[in-house]
């Protein structure tokens, strides 16, 4: 398990877990997770609901959502991830020109 600086998900497994319990194990569900940090929610994402082989996640965080990310650079990290076994195809994009 990496080192992650803050939990801004465990206490919200309760509600993802009922709300995203149907899509457990499911084929073929694609998701999009709108500010993904460091990943914790991600890795929750993979190792509980997205465990179908052919299941897939794309993330994107701009780092510009919470007063604490103002100081640091500005980045937008684009992962996408087809299993969580197989290794994840990340993209960096600086955002700045
Ligand atoms: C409370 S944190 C949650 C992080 C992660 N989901 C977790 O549970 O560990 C919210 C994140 O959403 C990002 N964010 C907010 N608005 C966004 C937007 N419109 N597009 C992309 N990321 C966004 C912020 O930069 C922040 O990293």
């Amino acid at each position: 398990m990496p080192n992650f600086s803050v939990d801004w998900h465990s206490h919200n497994i309760p509600h993802w877990r009922r709300i995203l319990e149907r899509y457990r194990g499911q084929p073929k569900v694609r998701a999009l997770e709108i500010g993904s940090f460091e990943g914790r929610s991600t890795i929750w994402l993979l190792e509980n609901i997205l465990t179908h082989e052919t299941a897939h996640i794309d993330c994107i965080d701009t780092f510009k959502g919470s007063v604490e990310h103002e100081r640091m650079v500005s980045t937008s990290i684009i992962c996408s991830v087809d299993s969580w076994t197989t290794p994840s195809r990340t993209r960096r994009r600086s955002n700045a020109s």
